[in-house]
């Protein structure tokens, strides 16, 4: 994604539309993040983009940052030494093109925050405030950074043995320049994809039994169990993370028990919403779920005239709503984050009939389980015996052929 900051088509078409409702003011502030290196050798003013440029957050602009020009960072507060010598975390390293140096800064979380961190620059909004949100959670406190989760396997997980470049010595750990956050339409897929699903955690409490015609009520909750900062993360308005409580009939017919969409929603000085980011003067709501935190709720079942009914519960994710999706001309999957099922029953009865079939599943598998084994046995057993027959008339075949006193 970093790769992609600046050709990003759904960032393209924000941009136009930050440019069109400030009368062009605001691209060039949009690009301070988008293309770190065009805004400072002042290629976006112009308009003539070197390759470089394009590249958008690219190796030679990370790896020239030394600091922050303030604390909490954000609003693209590095400090650059642009000397041409790169910094990273290794103390060892040399490289036969460019200078290389130890920085300890590169290893801290307020290396991301200088750019994960946004403020509207005129209203003070916090438009993106994924490292305040790491700041003040559990992660921070317990020394786990961005680097740990975003350019590592986990925290805990790995390390990574390699090479950090091709003629490099084999290190016990290296960190990966990939950077995979939640996009899977435009970023890494299945890095993607494995961070949606190691975020959350469901648990749904459902009654065993409810009459027909009576009003059970089911527990959702939802916990964000991986993710280092609240979920969804980034630029929250445009992201949607929702929860969606089913009743699914015996013959498959779904009905809605509840839905629950979680984000940031901005409104502007007239106090509407939801409204752009450019205009947000204050959040009108925030129901995003913060780091090892859980959002709880209970819902309604009005139970059907049938046996049983399933419910499930299910956690989704995509990167945009599908109309800036459908502008950008990107596809707009969706992922299921977690999701679970439990089976509610009518009657005493009809619980019980459902625990007598699935212990005869159980036993007729008990059984097959069994038999399995068994099988196995005797099938080796008959091969161990044709193979004994065999070598033994073989060997009498030898014995008669080296015998030079027999039948020839
Ligand atoms: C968004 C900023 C960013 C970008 C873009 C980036 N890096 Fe890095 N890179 C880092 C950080 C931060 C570390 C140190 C991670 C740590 O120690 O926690 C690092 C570490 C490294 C290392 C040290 C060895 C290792 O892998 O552990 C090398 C080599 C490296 N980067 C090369 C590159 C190259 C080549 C590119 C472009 C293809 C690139 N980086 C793009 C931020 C970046
Ligand atoms: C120079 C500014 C800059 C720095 C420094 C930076 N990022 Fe980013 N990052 C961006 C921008 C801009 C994007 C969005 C690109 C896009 O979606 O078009 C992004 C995207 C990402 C994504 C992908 C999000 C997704 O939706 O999948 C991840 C993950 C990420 N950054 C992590 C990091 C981490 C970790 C660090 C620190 C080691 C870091 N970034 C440092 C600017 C930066
Ligand atoms: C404990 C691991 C962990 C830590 C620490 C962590 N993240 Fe994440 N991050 C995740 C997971 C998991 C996701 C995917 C779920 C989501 O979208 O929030 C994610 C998603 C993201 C996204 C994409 C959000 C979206 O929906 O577009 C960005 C950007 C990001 N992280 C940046 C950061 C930055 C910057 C930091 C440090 C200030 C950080 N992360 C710290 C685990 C972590
Ligand atoms: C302070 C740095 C910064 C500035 C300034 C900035 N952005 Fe970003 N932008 C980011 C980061 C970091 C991300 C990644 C967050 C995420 O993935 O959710 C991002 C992601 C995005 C995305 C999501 C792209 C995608 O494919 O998921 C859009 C759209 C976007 N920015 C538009 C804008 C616009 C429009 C402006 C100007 C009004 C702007 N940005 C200004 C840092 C910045």
């Amino acid at each position: 994604m970093h790769a992609k900051a600046l050709s990003d088509p759904v960032y393209l078409v924000k941009k136009q539309e930050a440019d069109k409702a400030t009368g062009g003011k605001l691209g060039l502030f949009c690009d301070t993040c988008h293309t770190p290196i065009g805004t400072m050798a002042g290629q976006t003013r112009t308009g003539k983009l070197s390759p470089q440029s394009r590249e958008g957050v690219t190796c030679d602009f990370c790896h020239q940052v030394v600091g922050s020009e303030k604390h909490p960072p954000g609003d693209a507060s590095q400090r650059l030494a642009a000397d041409g010598t790169k910094r990273a975390q290794l103390k060892d390293a040399v490289a036969p093109t460019h200078a290389s140096a130890f920085s300890a800064f590169h290893t801290k979380a307020e290396f991301c925050g200088a750019c994960h961190n946004l403020k509207h620059p005129t209203t003070g909004v916090a438009l993106d405030d994924t490292y305040d949100q790491w700041a003040q959670g559990p992660y921070a406190s317990r020394g786990i950074v961005c680097q740990d989760c975003h350019m590592s396997p986990g925290p805990g997980e790995g390390p990574v043995v390699g090479r950090a470049g091709s003629m490099g010595p084999i290190r016990d750990n290296i960190y990966l320049m990939s950077f995979a956050g939640a996009n899977v339409a435009l970023g890494d897929p299945v890095r993607a994809r494995a961070n949606l699903t190691r975020a959350a955690t469901l648990t749904l409490d459902v009654p065993e039994i409810v009459a027909q015609g009576e009003q059970g009520s089911v527990k959702v909750s939802v916990t964000n169990s991986g993710a280092g900062h609240r979920i969804p993360a980034g630029v929250s308005e445009i992201r949607e993370m929702w929860l969606e409580v089913n009743a699914i009939s015996v013959d498959g017919t779904k009905r809605a028990l509840g839905r629950q969409q979680f984000g940031v929603v901005f409104k502007d000085a007239q106090g509407r919403y939801p409204v752009q980011l450019w205009d947000a003067v204050a959040v009108q709501s925030d129901t995003r779920i913060a780091p090892l935190d859980s959002f709880e709720a209970s819902y309604a079942l009005p139970m059907p005239e049938e046996e049983r009914v399933t419910i499930e519960a299910v956690l989704n994710y995509r990167s945009f709503p599908d109309e800036l999706a459908a502008k950008a001309g990107v596809e707009n999957p969706v992922t299921v984050m977690a999701s679970l099922e439990r089976v509610v029953y009518a009657s005493e009865q009809a619980l019980r009939t459902a625990r007598r079939d699935a212990r005869r599943a159980d036993s007729v598998l008990g059984s097959g389980g069994l038999l399995i084994p068994l099988g196995i046995a005797a099938v080796s057993i008959a091969v161990l015996l044709l193979l004994a027959a065999f070598l033994v008339r073989r060997r009498r075949r030898v014995a008669e052929q080296d015998d030079p006193f027999s039948a020839g």
